[in-house]
């Protein structure tokens, strides 16, 4: 097994001609690299302290014998694992569900899943939360394993479906046999959730010391539903222990995090300010939407040191799909993006387009293509639209995967979490918080009626 990354950044379209005065040159790199430099000094001084906790996760690996020990005594037994969790809760476990896993799994049968049907439960919406119950009912609780997930122990969200849920499963099994179905991850110590498992002996994992929500996906809050669903947690592991050497690299010219937040930092300051994150792979979309949480909940905030509101707009599209959705905004809208395209270099699999319709040219061509199969139409769109783009003045970046496996997919999400300190030193603020998130927190307290909140936070 090779200890090496395999994904491959590619920024020839930030710096390209074509792009006129919206183009980065090596100057402009150059002339951030001693900063940055200086930052990622201090980074590996604050990670030899103990500060950074997400950087340890793929050496330390907490708690994955327990996972897997879990795994082997449910996993036969289980119809559905439900995942009750929202934001960092919830995020990671739907992108490693989908990248590594067939986008059709839950409608496979038993046999061919190599796991229980997963039900990520990231939202309080009745009709949604019901349609899942009522699908699940029909296995029968017996058949289902419950694993709620919150670090802070306080999320109104998860308590409410933790308690529907609870409820459900003492009626239909009782009290105790119901216990048994229900895995907390939480805190160590902290929290309303701990302290519930304590009291009722419910079995459980540790959201590790110092690990954020959004940085949380290679820890127990992640890997317990990809582990249930046959996905290969160590190789994803490897992955992200691999991407750590690179990331280390103290040269910012050359260690890919560095590299990133540069161009996405001078561009940002230059009024590209919406970050769009496209990947050319269904399997990646969801990748895109935990890289939103990640980028926006640590990098938009109000500087300490002037009181600016500072952080760039992260934006998910999906290739081709968005190319007949938004592409027209994307090159004749402000010029105010930069777009990162995460494109696959190898599929499982692929598909042939059959030559048919001799004559009639608009099919025939697909077929007579050298490229004519699926993934040579989206690797052709892909680069179509990469060069359309650049042709309007819009720069872009390419984040490219030999393949989609655990290993590769591991060394993606170690790179961006690796990125997001190094960015918020750029920007002068603490990556690890969200006070903003607050407010709205308190103002549904004092909606529900929780005591202590019978005051409203603001005037209503
Ligand atoms: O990244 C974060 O810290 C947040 O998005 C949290 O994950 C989210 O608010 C859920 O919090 P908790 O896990 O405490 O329920």
């Amino acid at each position: 097994m090779t200890t090496e990354s395999t994904l491959t950044l590619d920024t020839k379209h930030v710096m390209d001609e074509r792009l006129g005065e919206h183009k980065l040159t090596q100057a402009d790199l150059q002339a951030l690299a001693p900063k940055v430099a200086e930052i990622l000094k201090e980074i590996a001084g604050e990670r030899a302290k103990g500060e950074h906790r997400f950087r340890e996760l793929p050496h330390e690996r907490p708690q994955v014998d327990e996972i897997k020990r879990i795994v082997a005594e449910r996993r036969d037994a289980i119809e559905n694992l439900i995942v009750l969790g929202i934001g960092g809760s919830a995020l990671g476990n739907i992108a490693l569900q989908s990248a590594l896993n067939p986008l059709t799994y839950n409608l496979l049968s038993k046999a061919e899943r190599r796991g229980p049907r997963l039900f990520v439960m990231d939202n309080v919406d009745p009709a949604y939360f019901e349609a899942v119950m009522h699908f699940v009912e029909q296995d029968g609780w017996a058949n289902t394993l419950v694993n709620v997930i919150s670090k802070s122990g306080e999320t109104a969200e998860t308590s409410a479906q933790f308690l529907i849920v609870r409820d459900r499963l003492i009626k239909a099994l009782d009290e105790a046999k119901g216990k048994d179905h229900i895995l907390v991850t939480t805190d160590l110590s902290k929290g309303t959730m701990r302290e519930i498992v304590d009291a009722q002996g419910y079995r459980s994992l540790v959201v590790p010391d110092g690990v954020g929500g959004r940085f949380s996906v290679l820890s127990p809050v992640g890997l317990l539903s990809a582990a249930f669903c046959g996905i290969d947690i160590d190789s994803l592991l490897d992955g992200a222990a691999a991407m750590d050497k690179p990331v280390s690299d103290p040269n910012p010219m050359t260690n890919p995090a560095a590299l990133m937040a540069m161009i996405y930092y001078l561009y940002d300051q230059r009024g590209k300010n919406i970050h769009v994150m496209m990947p050319y792979s269904q399997q990646l979309r969801d990748l895109a939407d935990w890289f939103r949480q990640l980028y926006a909940e640590s990098l938009g905030k109000i500087r300490p040191s002037d009181g600016k509101c500072v952080g760039p707009t992260p934006v998910k599209a999906l290739g081709v799909t968005d190319q007949h959705s938004q592409v027209q905004l994307y090159r004749e809208g402000p010029n105010d993006k930069v777009f990162t395209f995460l494109e696959v270099e190898a599929f499982e699999c692929d598909s042939i387009i059959p030559l048919a319709f001799e004559g009639v040219e608009a099919m025939e061509y697909l077929g007579r293509s050298k490229n004519g199969t699926l993934a040579g139409l989206l690797a052709a769109e892909k680069r179509a639209t990469e060069l359309a783009l650049l042709v309007s003045k819009r720069p872009s970046l390419t984040v490219r995967f030999p393949e989609v496996k655990a290993r590769t997919v591991g060394e993606f999400i170690y790179m961006y979490e690796a990125m997001i300190p190094i960015m918020g030193k750029l920007y002068g603020i603490n990556p690890y918080d969200q006070p903003a998130v607050e407010l709205g927190k308190v103002l549904t307290f004092h909606f529900m009626g929780r005591h202590g909140y019978e005051k409203p936070a603001i005037d209503l």
